[in-house]
């Protein structure tokens, strides 16, 4: 009884591994998720040209974005015993999500509640390029060299936490909705980040819709940021 877990990049179907188009064309069903009910999984568009529809059921599992925990978990419970009912059935199984299975993805909920309570399935989890890595190459860009710090930080949740990370690296990968990449540059000034600082902020990095730009950061504090969506990023550079 086997469930595989695919790390499905940043969005180009080009840049999956072949172990993972292995496993998606050998699936029997693949689970992917989605945040509503009717709303199409990037997950699944980035592996579809690689599923044999005629022969794999596709599975929407909805991981709504709230705050709620309880009713989360509730969700969660449900969404893993859907997948554990499957692979008991003798399916060749296979999970999608974006980018990396260890970088907030909604497998991590996924294989926490399979732990607990199904222990005989078999996990296999499949590594994925990480967005922000994808991110680097689009920008021709080195996030970190020698002995600097970079730090990861979701720019959507506790802005004093943002800060503390921020004062300490060198660089900083700011993931999780551009919508609130304008409070988090405020907090780059206030935190030794200088005028000269470089930013870079992408949206849907790696497919046809991207957009990329670099700028300055006290360019950037009079202009709109140009991510205005969840699919964003934005690398602060403290020393160019
Ligand atoms: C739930 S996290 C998933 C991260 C993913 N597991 C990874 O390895 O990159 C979603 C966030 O990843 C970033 N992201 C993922 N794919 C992206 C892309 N193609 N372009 C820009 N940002 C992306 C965005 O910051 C988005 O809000």
């Amino acid at each position: 009884m086997k469930l595989s877990c695919i790390g499905c990049g940043p969005g180009d179907p080009d840049l999956l591994t072949i172990k993972a188009v292995d496993r998606i064309k050998k699936a029997d069903a693949i689970f992917t998720p989605t945040s509503k009910e009717g709303k199409p999984s990037i997950a699944l568009s980035i592996a579809r040209k690689y599923i044999n529809e005629s022969t794999t059921t596709i599975t929407n599992l909805i991981f709504p974005m709230i705050k709620d925990k309880d009713l989360l978990k509730v969700q969660w419970k449900t969404n893993s015993q859907i997948i554990a009912d499957t692979v008991h059935s003798g399916k060749n199984c296979v999970y999608l999500t974006v980018g990396d299975p260890s970088l907030y993805s909604t497998w991590n909920y996924i294989h926490n509640e399979l732990k607990k309570k199904h222990d005989d399935i078999d996990i296999e989890i499949i590594p994925g390029i990480p967005s922000f890595f994808a991110f680097a190459a689009q920008a021709k860009m080195s996030l970190v060299e020698g002995d600097q710090t970079l730090g990861i930080v979701p720019a959507c949740y506790d802005l004093d936490k943002i800060r503390h990370t921020v004062a300490s690296c060198d660089s900083i990968i700011f993931l999780k909705d551009g919508r609130y990449f304008d409070s988090v540059i405020e907090i780059l000034s206030e935190t030794g980040f200088s005028d000269n600082s470089v930013i870079t902020i992408a949206q849907d990095v790696s497919v046809d819709e991207e957009i990329l730009e670099t700028k300055k950061l006290k360019d950037l504090r009079n202009t709109k940021n140009p991510a205005g969506k969840y699919f964003s990023i934005m690398v602060a550079r403290k020393n160019g």
